[in-house]
């Protein structure tokens, strides 16, 4: 497995595989501290285009705001090119800040009013710098495939606009959330929990239960709803609550009555760690690590 650290490197690997004619191009962007969910989009990406995988690893700093986590989010490097060559990854892109951003970069992707819902509220800029970075990734790897986590449900939304937006022709592949056994969606900021924390943040997934289980009774007000989630979080006090939602899962507008496909997604501060968790209405729930 090749580790490329130029665009230029990316784009000639691209269209040399391109000559050959065998498939087109995966692309699995990440910004790396990989674990379980990372593995299942990598392994997914290798069964559509086997031998024709780009792994990005980079952690982008226009995603993060001034006062978040980017200086001191885990970077695993090693690790990481050890797991993505296990799943099949072809070449690990991990281009510096400065191959990313040129010093007098001034052009960036902003998806209006989609950015400033659900994340968006609450990290004002981090879908324009997701947005900008995706775009940038999806054109050097000239990519046909590109595979994200539904874990990021409302980047999802904001990336099949941009994409459909900007004629990109790069084709969304989305992979199923993947838990822990004992509910909790893996994220790379879990690191970040104390113990007591890993046991609080299980409200997140107990709070999603609550809805499908509703759902599953033939509930589908949001008012009700919302209200029996709120009800799951009000137990555990020591978690703040950053937003509730049912919207639909295009225009992240939050909807009277839960259709299948609607899109039901919570976001929490575990003590310092802001973590996010989602279901889609009528969709079979997730996997387990
Ligand atoms: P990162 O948080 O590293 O996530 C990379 C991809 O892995 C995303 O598509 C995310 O949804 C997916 N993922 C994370 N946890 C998952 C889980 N438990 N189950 C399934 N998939 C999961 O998302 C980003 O990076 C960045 O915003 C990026 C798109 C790379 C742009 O910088």
């Amino acid at each position: 497995m090749q580790i490329l650290k130029t665009v230029e490197e990316l784009r000639a690997w691209s269209r040399a595989l391109r000559c050959d004619g065998g498939g087109g191009i995966a692309l699995v962007p990440t910004m790396g501290a990989l674990h379980a969910g990372h593995e299942s989009l990598i392994r997914s990406a290798a069964e559509a285009q086997p031998g024709r995988v780009a792994v990005s690893i980079f952690v982008n700093p226009t995603q993060f705001g001034p006062n978040e986590d980017f200086a001191r989010y885990p970077r695993t490097f090693t690790a990481d090119c050890a797991l993505a060559e296990r799943e099949g990854a072809t070449v690990i892109f991990a281009p510096s800040v400065e191959e990313m951003y040129p010093a007098s970069a001034a052009t960036f992707v902003d998806v209006e009013g989609l950015s400033d819902r659900l994340d968006g509220a609450s990290r004002p800029g981090h879908f324009r710098g997701v947005a900008t970075v995706v775009a940038k990734l999806m054109i050097a790897a000239e990519a046909d495939l590109a595979f994200f986590g539904q874990k990021d449900a409302a980047q999802v939304a904001v990336l099949r606009r941009m994409v459909a937006d900007l004629r990109l022709g790069t084709k969304i592949v989305v992979c199923p959330i993947v838990r822990e056994a004992d509910g909790l969606a893996l994220s790379s900021r879990n690191v970040y929990l104390s113990a007591e924390e890993r046991k609080q943040a299980l409200v997140l997934s107990r709070a999603i239960g609550r809805v499908e289980s509703l759902v599953a009774g033939a509930e589908r007000q949001s008012a009700v709803l919302l209200e029996a989630a709120r009800g799951v979080f009000a137990q555990e006090p020591g978690v703040r609550v950053d937003y509730i939602e049912l919207v639909d899962w295009e225009t992240l507008w939050p909807v009277l009555n839960a259709v299948p496909g609607t899109l039901f997604a919570v976001a929490a501060w575990v003590g310092k760690t802001r973590l996010i968790d989602n279901a889609i209405i009528g969709r079979a729930a997730t996997t387990r690590s």
